[in-house]
């Protein structure tokens, strides 16, 4: 996996496009960072794998956290995050997201994003690890899918932003470490072409595909890492893999994450036997930290040799409950259960990348002219382990910085024209039923809990994959798994690499969080 380019190709063959600001991913921080880059006249284009709306912001139920209730203020959304973030964070990271996301999210209201609100102020709910309720929701359980609605109405109202689904980036093309474009593949036709750039921003999202079940949709498979990777740009903290505590463990149904929400409104966590069992673990019992609240889980179902516990709202009023959770509530009928009164099984599954891109507090990468920007950057704003509900704010606050600085840049140097070999060949890849070994073996050996035998085997089993190097990728498809495989080899060398437990990086071997470890792990190929 060390090509530079997944295939050979020659720009002066290929039909080539230009525009100001090229943005890959269209979730928050991808559309949010467009629109807010044509406003100067900029032209756009926002190139997207699948469908505008089948990333991870449509999906997110919790909501968008912001001080902004009566008795919150930034310095305790900083703690809080700091806190949960277990000693990295990037402070001057944190201090931005928390000072700049009360104008962002008010922002989004101009933009139309409709919050829910009690007695006409906006309702705010609380998450684990939070001192005050200041999670901003929609439609009760919906806030990203009227996020993912405002900013896309609003994008596709802007002649300057370009929407191209379903345009796969092969490729950045970078010269001198400066970018001035991408490879991109057309998947409805199959055709290359170029797109040249003044400046790129990844806004791709997460890579939780890398596991056989997360709450992640199938386009989360970790691209803009891979292309920045093999940009020659910096990656960081991709040891922290986040495990959301609470998702749906129904027998044949696809992972559903039911919101840490539900416990900020008071459901219990039960274990087989009926016991509440997190104010044995933890202070803040089902509100502790989410990585906590997973190990804990993890350690009631060996106990009790089950393969889930259960949430508990039966002791809460229904009306709230069907106001709130309508989509949660719905989801779960669907399998026979009442969520007001039923125990609701559930079970911890890949959900976050604290990790990523690295990047400095203008989302500025390694590579001149490339920014990252979301779930793919890593600005180390959420530590090794990411406060529940920042993940929103942080793709507005930093794509906001983005365009701030990539105003300041001036004009691209002259776009070059470009010949690459990457020295495939015309073998057939060979990558039946890989995926699936792929997901297999991160799930058993780079989840919540990692020793230094099963990431050394897992290591040396990505290792013999290199031969897949030298071969002939044509299809999207095959391109996306190369990128897993890439972002794996480096999830497992950072985890392999960091020798204590910290966040939501446990390791069996170094249970305890070690002093001297609180520094980042980087990697540039
Ligand atoms: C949730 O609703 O529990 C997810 C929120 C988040 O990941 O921040």
């Amino acid at each position: 996996m060390e090509e530079l380019f997944l295939v050979n190709f020659d720009t002066r063959s290929l039909p080539v496009e230009e525009v100001d600001f090229l943005v890959v991913g269209s979730g928050i921080a991808g559309l949010y960072t467009a629109l807010t880059a044509s406003r100067d006249g900029s032209k756009v284009a926002v190139l997207t794998k699948a469908r505008i709306d089948d990333g991870n912001t449509e999906k997110a139920q919790g909501g968008i956290a912001a001080a902004i209730g009566e008795t919150d203020s930034p310095a305790l959304h900083r703690e809080d995050t700091l806190l949960a973030g277990a000693g990295i964070c990037d402070p001057e990271a944190v201090e931005i997201l928390v000072t700049e996301g009360p104008d962002r999210v008010r922002e989004l209201m101009r933009l139309g994003a409709v919050f829910d609100r009690d007695a006409g102020r906006l309702a705010l709910t609380r998450e684990g690890a939070h001192q005050r309720r200041r999670i901003l929701h929609a439609s009760g359980d919906a806030t990203g899918a009227e996020l993912q609605r405002a900013l896309s109405t609003a994008v596709l109202a802007e002649g300057r932003v370009r929407v191209l689904e379903n345009h796969f980036v092969v490729d950045l093309l970078v010269r001198e470490g400066v970018f001035f474009g991408a490879l991109v593949m057309d998947r409805d036709h199959g055709n290359l072409c170029v797109f040249r750039a003044g400046v790129c921003v990844l806004a791709s999202g997460g890579l939780g595909q890398l596991y056989s079940l997360s709450t992640n949709p199938a386009v989360a498979t970790g691209d803009g890492v891979a292309l920045a990777y093999r940009a020659g740009a910096e990656v960081m903290d991709l040891e922290f893999i986040q495990f959301h505590p609470t998702v749906l463990h129904v027998e044949g149904a696809l992972p559903f994450l039911v919101s840490e929400a539900v416990r900020g409104e008071g459901a219990y966590l039960r274990n087989k036997a009926g016991e509440r069992f997190m104010p044995s673990y933890h202070e803040l019992a089902e509100l502790a930290p989410r990585d906590v609240v997973t190990r804990a889980i993890l350690s009631e179902m060996d106990k009790t040799g089950a393969g889930e516990v259960y949430l508990d709202l039966s002791h809460l009023d229904p009306r709230m409950i069907e106001k709130r959770f309508p989509t949660i509530g719905a989801t779960v009928s669907r399998h026979g259960l009442d969520l007001a009164r039923d125990p609701v099984p559930v079970a911890p599954c890949a959900h976050y990348a604290m990790g990523g891109v690295k990047t400095g507090l203008w989302g500025q990468t390694g590579v001149e002219r490339l920014y990252a920007c979301g779930e793919t950057a890593c600005t180390g704003v959420h530590g090794a382990n990411r406060l529940a509900s920042n993940s929103l704010v942080d793709g507005l606050v930093f794509g906001r910085r983005i365009v701030e600085h990539a105003a300041r840049l001036g004009r691209s140097p002259a776009p070059r024209e470009f010949a690459c070999s990457a020295r495939r060949e015309a073998k057939p890849a060979g990558f039946n039923g890989l995926k699936e070994q792929l997901r297999a073996m991160m799930s058993r050996q780079a989840g919540p809990l990692r020793d230094a035998d099963g990431l050394a085997g897992a290591g040396r089993w990505l290792d013999d994959l290199v031969s897949l190097n030298q071969a002939a990728l044509t299809t999207a498809a095959d391109m996306e798994l190369v990128n897993m495989l890439e972002v794996a080899r480096l999830v497992i060398r950072a985890a392999g690499a960091r020798r204590e437990s910290r966040g939501a990086h446990f390791r069996r071997d170094f249970p305890h969080t070690g002093p001297g470890w609180e520094q980042h792990l980087i990697f540039r190929r």
